[in-house]
């Protein structure tokens, strides 16, 4: 395990730099040099908490912003229990994601990552965990529309991904306490300057002519822009306590803007400066490719993402909206950034790439 050297930061808060009336937090991110623990280190720094992220590798932006850097994995307890010395907030954010690698890697990762993050707290009397959560975890292969936290866990899930963050949330859920106050959140289709996946992926197969729209007869899905779930992970330790509204619980999150697949990856390429996709593929056809290549993978390309699998191809072909009365009620929750204004600063920083 390397420390980046440099010294926990507390710096003394500029009334004037932020709105935000809480106290100083020191806090530390699991994940912090990623996509989402990037915008929650910047968020949290921004407003002058101290900030320590933990993760593999070495993400050099996060010194320059003040943030301490320990790496370490997951799966490592002692290094993990280690670097949350001195810490008063947990925000455990990252998790083996994506959809290629077996069951036990997903499980290592994500399930005994958690009860690592969980003891940590424990050994450390951190009272506040904040757990990145996912909505898939409610996806049973059916529609979600304006559906709410009393939806169900399925009893079967159709990846390794959802089954392992849904028994993570369990773990975080069931640990909340007098002692330990934990919260779960589940951003849906988180995207934005800095995306490490949707966004990524939309482009590379336009430009090289796979991208293809599922037909699904005009259903709606929610997208969440990074700035937004940043702020709803802010915004969840701030009010976390024992007792608080939100402890023990989990929240949707998202723009609250549900749109057409057509609209979000169309907007995403126009971001881009890149023309409309038009071409559809039915969604028994979608499916059928997504077993085709997670077979195929799985054979001869070990450890590479396929570009379509089943569970995917069913996510693409339902509806996935939610309702956030709850988020907005106990956690103060409003997006700040609508989906127009994230697609504008989405292209402007795609330009700013180019200009590179
Ligand atoms: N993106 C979305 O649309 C979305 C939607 C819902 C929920 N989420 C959740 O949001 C969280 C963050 O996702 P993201 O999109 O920001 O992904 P990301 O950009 O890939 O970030 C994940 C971070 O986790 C770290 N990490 C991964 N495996 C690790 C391990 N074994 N030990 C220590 N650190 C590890 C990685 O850093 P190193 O490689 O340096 O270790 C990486 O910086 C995840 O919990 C994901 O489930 C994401």
């Amino acid at each position: 395990m390397a420390n980046s050297g440099h010294n926990y930061p507390i710096a003394a808060r500029n009334p004037g730099a932020t709105n935000y009336p809480f106290s100083i937090m020191k806090a530390l991110v699991t994940g912090g040099g990623g996509f989402l623990g990037g915008a929650i280190v910047r968020r949290l720094r921004a407003r002058e908490d101290a900030v320590r992220s933990y993760s593999r590798g070495d993400h050099p932006g996060l010194a320059q912003i003040g943030v301490e850097q320990i790496r370490g994995d997951l799966t490592d307890k002692d290094a993990l229990t280690k670097a949350a010395a001195g810490c008063d907030v947990f925000f455990h954010v990252a998790a083996k994601a994506g959809v290629s690698g077996s069951n036990e890697e997903y499980a290592r990762v994500n399930v005994l990552g958690t009860e690592h993050a969980i003891a940590a707290c424990r050994t450390h009397k951190i009272a506040r965990l904040v757990f990145t959560s996912s909505p898939s975890v409610t996806f049973d292969g059916t529609d979600q529309e304006g559906v709410n936290e009393s939806a169900p866990y399925p009893t079967r899930f159709l990846a390794p991904y959802p089954l392992t963050k849904a028994a993570a949330e369990r773990l975080v859920l069931a640990a909340n306490g007098p002692d330990l106050a934990t919260v779960a959140l589940r951003p849906h289709l988180i995207w934005g300057p800095g995306d490490t996946q949707l966004v990524p992926r939309i482009l590379e197969r336009a430009k090289t002519g796979k991208l293809r729209l599922i037909e699904n007869s005009g259903k709606k899905v929610d997208t969440t822009y990074i700035d937004n779930a940043a702020l709803a992970h802010l915004l969840a330790a701030d009010r976390l306590a024992p007792g608080a509204a939100c402890a023990g619980k989990a929240y949707f999150i998202s723009n609250g803007e549900p749109a057409t697949m057509d609209e979000i990856v169309n907007g995403i390429l126009a971001a881009a400066g890149l023309p409309p996709v038009t071409k559809k593929v039915s969604p028994t056809m979608a499916y059928a490719a997504g077993l085709l290549l997670e077979g195929w993978h799985g054979l001869f390309k070990s450890g590479e993402e396929p570009p379509l699998t089943r569970f995917v191809a069913k996510q693409l072909a339902t509806a996935h909206w939610f309702d956030l009365t709850a988020a907005r009620r106990d956690l103060g929750y409003a997006p700040e950034v609508t989906t127009k204004e994230g697609l504008e600063r989405l292209a402007e920083f795609l330009k700013s790439l180019e200009r590179k």
